[in-house]
């Protein structure tokens, strides 16, 4: 029974995460976007399936092996894609993950046709894409919780606890660029994971899998949740 219930631990809970990077269009053939693979994100939608939840998962172009049959699978491109599918679906999530590498401007227009070549230099006009997160953040339920991540290459603790609070995270999980083992494209991992009553922990080195079990566990332990 005390097995049974603990490897069943999220039943019944409904997940939304956002994963993988988004693409901005800047003409029919190419985009701006970022090295995120997507691996974190679906280490934590994986983790979650096991323990028991209803997993939503909102992703930006990946090029992973899954089986989207597991999950309520959403595919987007762009920033503005990923907030409408993410936006449907929030209401009735109990808990939202914002894994997503989302790119923080895009071209300020779509060129209708594959911009030629010329003589003289290009430039972009950018502009801010909607912040997901931060967005639904306002949003927030009584008894929702939500879950960012960070990524920073200095003051980091202090940046990502400022996230915590700007974007209404009950959690968030600093990822280092410092840390040896820790990146986009690796198996790997190492984060630190502040929570909103000012707890936090740091992980050593360990795979996605690992490291998204603990933030399953961590996630258990929001005083919300009792
Ligand atoms: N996020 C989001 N929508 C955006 C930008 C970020 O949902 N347009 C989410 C990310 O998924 C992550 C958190 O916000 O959970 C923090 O993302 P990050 O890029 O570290 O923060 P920014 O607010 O974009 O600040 P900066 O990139 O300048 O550090
Ligand atoms: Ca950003």
């Amino acid at each position: 029974e005390k097995f049974f219930s603990r490897s069943l631990d999220f039943q019944g809970k409904k997940v939304l995460i956002t994963m993988g990077p988004t693409q901005e269009a800047i003409d029919p053939v190419r985009f701006i976007s970022n090295h995120s693979s997507g691996k974190m994100g679906l280490a934590i939608a994986n983790s979650f399936l096991k323990r028991g939840a209803e997993v939503y998962v909102v992703s930006g172009p990946i090029s992973l092996k899954v089986d989207k049959n597991s999950f309520h699978w959403y595919d987007v491109k762009s920033a503005k894609d990923m907030y409408a599918a993410a936006h449907k679906l929030h209401g009735m999530m109990d808990i939202c993950v914002f894994a997503a590498a989302v790119a923080d401007y895009a071209p300020a227009e779509v060129a209708p046709e594959k911009i030629k070549k010329s003589d003289s230099e290009l430039t972009f006009k950018m502009v801010k894409n909607v912040d997901i997160a931060s967005e639904l953040g306002k949003m927030k339920q009584p008894g929702q919780l939500h879950i960012g991540f960070a990524l920073e290459t200095e003051n980091e603790s202090e940046n990502a606890k400022a996230k915590l609070d700007k974007k209404n995270f009950d959690l968030i999980v600093l990822n280092s660029m410092r840390d040896t083992g820790a990146g986009f494209q690796l198996d790997t991992n190492r984060v630190h994971i502040f929570q909103r009553s000012g707890k936090s922990i740091s992980s050593d080195v360990a795979t996605k899998d690992t490291i998204a079990e603990l933030i399953l566990d961590q996630i258990k332990l929001a005083p919300i949740w009792v």
